[in-house]
């Protein structure tokens, strides 16, 4: 839990974006709720910060004038970090295809892409980092949903599988959600 000044620093730092706002729309609330938040400061300011959605989803953003000082890879580092000692089995993200120099950071780190999908007009990489068995395992079952997701149109019952087959997914998400 993060006390009341942070959250209006945050906050403060979140309505100063600009540019950065083009590939970063993360919504302030879940950005406080993160249980892995990171943050770098220059001169006791905010210039940069990190962590995961309660769906294990990360966030980053580093301040325009601050950018190209390998912020965004520390920010990346710790959030992995804290990550694993609090026995997280994995990190997902969604980071526009033209988004070049995060995909870079990520690809660095460990992250893949799972698959592409259409966010509004902009196509989307949906990307994973397993951070231990399970984590590998959480990704081996996404792969294989999402491949199957084209083939159960054409089955008998069709829609009512994908129903069960979307209860089951949540399930398997809880399972492996921490
Ligand atoms: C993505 C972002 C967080 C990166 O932060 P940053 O502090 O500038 O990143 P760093 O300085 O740590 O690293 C930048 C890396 O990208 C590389 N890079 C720079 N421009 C690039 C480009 N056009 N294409 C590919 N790589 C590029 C740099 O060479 C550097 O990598 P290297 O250290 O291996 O040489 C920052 O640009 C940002 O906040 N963007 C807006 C919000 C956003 O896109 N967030 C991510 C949403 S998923």
């Amino acid at each position: 839990m993060i006390n009341r000044h942070l959250n209006s620093e945050i906050a403060y730092f979140c309505k100063s974006l600009t540019v950065e706002k083009e590939d970063f729309s993360f919504p302030l609330p879940e950005m406080l709720q993160s249980r892995l938040l990171v943050m770098e400061r220059i001169d006791g300011k905010i210039v940069g910060i990190a962590g995961t959605s309660r769906r294990n989803s990360l966030f980053l953003v580093v301040k325009k004038e601050y950018q190209n000082q390998k912020i965004g890879h520390k920010l990346t580092k710790k959030v992995i970090e804290n990550a694993k000692k609090k026995n997280y089995h994995y990190i997902t993200l969604n980071v526009f295809q033209s988004n070049s120099r995060a995909i870079h950071i990520y690809r660095k780190f460990g992250f893949t892409i799972l698959y592409t999908n259409l966010m509004g007009s902009r196509k989307n990489f949906f990307m994973i980092f397993p951070l231990d068995c399970k984590g590998s395992l959480y990704k081996i079952y996404l792969l294989t949903a999402h491949k199957l997701r084209p083939i159960i149109g054409y089955i008998p019952y069709g829609p009512t599988l994908c129903v069960h087959i979307r209860q089951l997914a949540n399930k398997i998400r809880e399972i492996f959600l921490r």
